[in-house]
């Protein structure tokens, strides 16, 4: 899915950003004080250490120093270096460390809130652009704030103590030194926008790049029966080729403005040399001065460099930071009604004109549905794409509801809490999916204290325990994410178990027993009959035999409810129905005489047949 293209992520005004991150850096701020406290020093010691050397020099010209002075201003010199060394690691150990903490901070808010978001958000994101959300965008943040704040406010620093030193030893070589500053400022500003341009486009490339791997990789069964292998490689290498042309780009931006850094402090390091000699012969100002001013615009040098490198690691930092409040900024369309009311045991639950069209979409999926559904079994039934997916899903409060359409006991769902309402039901989804951990785990997902017995229990239920005991470890066997140990009805069974553990007073199965056989299923139904007697259990399957016990049989029909019935009295009037039934039963008769025929190629039935 190529979509990364499609959202704006304009780096926000700093105000945003800060709105966002500002509450972490306060949370911080002793730890992010110590750590800057520490930078200062450092600063200041390096500072001083060019003025010793220029007594020194000064000193030695002149004859004023001995040995033993000397020797005391090499222990200085040994002392500041090792201040130096130990604040040092202070700074980076506390400003990087709050870096890291930042990063967990993201991260974990960013998790919580994907979580909260519902199925309208995940169908326009990719897992692979939140992926990448959550690693290249995150490290971004986390670099712009430990080692770009530092760099930032070192450089700044840095640059003004060791101007004004110079400044302090002669003003007019100081004013010519800095000369070829804006050059390099205008410079850096304009590379520093493209930069941003092509960064942004370095991490759509990746998204993309995340989402094929994830695509290919789930799907490898699929990718290996098409024999699809070397095309998804070659579309896998365009896209790395993509990235790797982005990126390119921006390592060569990158290559242009450090050595433009670079070149313009020689620039800057010939005009002292040219100007400072002159001063020197002239004797206004002493050759230690001359020195030490050397020295001063070495440092400045890293300021120079870090400015450009500062400004990408900032550009970077507040474009991901866009792309990561983008996703934050997202509401779920159903918001939790934390102070609606709570319910208990449902007796009811009523469709009024239920009318439905999907988020972003006009065209309605449902249409005016009236249905009141009580305890008892209630069959679904319907050629494919009429809606039934869609009616549970808006059952299972995945979706929005519009006020006056769906009530739980008379009372309209959306002055519900979200919760409490969900908490009624257990639902089995269309397509089972599974976790990549043990089968008990799997089957008390909802419940992870519940004992082994009951688990057990909803085993038998889902007619699924005597294959589970087959494995070597039981219960504690491990399926792989997309349960790849199991057979499409053995997962099918065990989404079921999961949903029945739970006894919920409505069970909601979407065609989830489409895989299983005759046999495990007329037991399933056996169970399900029982549960029927006192929960609502609302079945969608296009296989008409278990649904002959139904209650009620709904059949829809692009979206409308065309008929409700029992199973005799739909066939009598609803053509749609009887056309599934009509289906099914040739289906059937081809089964049985399939069986009749291999029954009779056995050679021991022919024999006995023949006796
Ligand atoms: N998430 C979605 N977003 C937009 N449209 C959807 C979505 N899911 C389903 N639809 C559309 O809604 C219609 C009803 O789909 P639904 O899945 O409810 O059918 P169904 O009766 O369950 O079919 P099946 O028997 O194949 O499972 C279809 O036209 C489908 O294209
Ligand atoms: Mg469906």
């Amino acid at each position: 899915m190529r979509m990364a293209g499609k959202h704006s992520h304009k780096p926000r005004s700093l105000p945003a950003a800060w709105r966002f991150i500002g509450p972490i850096f306060k949370r911080c701020r002793w730890r992010i004080t110590a750590g800057i406290l520490a930078l200062l020093t450092v600063d200041l010691c390096q500072l001083v250490v060019p003025r010793i050397i220029k007594w020194a020099v000064d000193g030695l010209r002149n004859h004023t120093v001995d040995g033993s002075q000397l020797r005391n201003y090499a222990a200085l010199i040994m002392l500041l270096a090792l201040t130096v060394a130990v604040l040092r690691f202070m700074w980076r150990y506390l400003i990087l460390g709050f870096s890291r903490l930042l990063e967990q901070d993201i991260r974990d808010a960013l998790f919580h809130h994907l979580l909260s978001l519902d199925s309208a958000f995940f169908q326009r994101r990719s897992p692979g652009q939140l992926i990448a959300l959550a690693t290249n965008d995150l490290t971004s943040v986390q670099m712009a704030c430990g080692m770009g704040l530092i760099a930032a406010i070192d450089a700044l620093l840095m640059s003004f103590a060791a101007i004004s030193c110079m400044a302090y030893i002669d003003l007019r070589l100081t004013l010519l030194a800095i000369l070829p500053f804006p050059v390099l400022a205008v410079t850096t500003r304009i590379l520093a926008s493209r930069l941003h341009r092509h960064f942004k486009r370095v991490q759509e490339q990746f998204s993309l790049l995340t989402e094929e791997a994830r695509g290919a990789i789930n799907n490898i069964r699929l990718l290996k029966i098409y024999t699809r292998e070397a095309a998804q490689c070659a579309q896998f290498d365009i896209t790395g080729r993509s990235y790797i042309k982005h990126s390119l780009k921006v390592a060569k931006i990158q290559g242009v403005l450090f050595p433009a850094s670079g070149f313009i402090a020689n620039i800057s390091l010939l005009i002292i040399v040219f100007f400072g000699g002159r001063m020197v012969i002239s004797g206004t100002i002493s050759i230690g001065g001359f020195v030490a001013f050397i020295s001063y615009l070495f440092m400045l040098t890293w300021p120079m460099m870090a400015l450009g490198w500062v400004s990408n690691l900032f550009q970077r930092g507040l474009t991901s930071l866009a792309r990561i409040q983008e996703v934050m900024d997202e509401r779920p369309l159903l918001q939790p009604v934390t102070a609606g009311r709570k319910i208990g045991r449902p007796d009811i639950i009523s469709l009024r004109h239920l009318t439905f069209a999907y988020p972003g979409q006009e065209r309605p999926r449902l249409k005016d549905i009236n249905l009141d559904i009580r305890p008892g079994l209630l069959g679904i039934v319907g050629r494919t794409g009429s809606g039934k997916s869609t009616l549970c899903a808006l059952l299972a409060r995945l979706y929005p509801v519009e006020q006056g359409q769906l009530f739980i006991n008379k009372l309209d769902v959306n002055d519900i809490d979200l919760n409490s309402c969900r908490r009624l039901l257990s639902f089995v989804p269309q397509s089972a999916a599974l976790f990549s951990t043990t089968i008990a785990r799997n089957i008390a997902f909802g419940a992870p204290e519940t004992g082994r017995k009951e688990i057990e229990a909803a085993a038998r239920a889902a007619a699924i325990h005597h294959e589970i005991m087959a494995f070597p470890k039981g219960y504690e066997t491990e399926i792989g994410e997309r349960g790849v140990l199991l057979s499409g009805g053995q997962q099918q069974r065990i989404a079921l178990a999961r949903a029945l553990l739970l006894r919920a007073p409505i069970l909601l199965i979407d065609d989830a027993l489409a895989a299983v056989d005759a046999e495990a299923e007329a037991m399933i139904m056996a169970h399900i009959m029982a549960y029927a007697e006192e929960n609502m259990v609302i079945m969608v399957t296009n296989r008409l035999s278990p649904l002959r016990q139904a209650r009620q049989i709904a059949v829809l029909d692009k979206g409308r409810l065309t008929a409700l019935g029992r199973h005799r009295e739909l066939i009598a009037v609803s053509e749609i129905y009887r056309g599934i039934y009509a289906h099914q039963e040739f289906g059937n008769n081809k089964a049985e005489l399939k069986n009749s025929a291999d029954h009779l190629s056995n050679p021991a039935c022919r024999r006995s047949y023949a006796a």
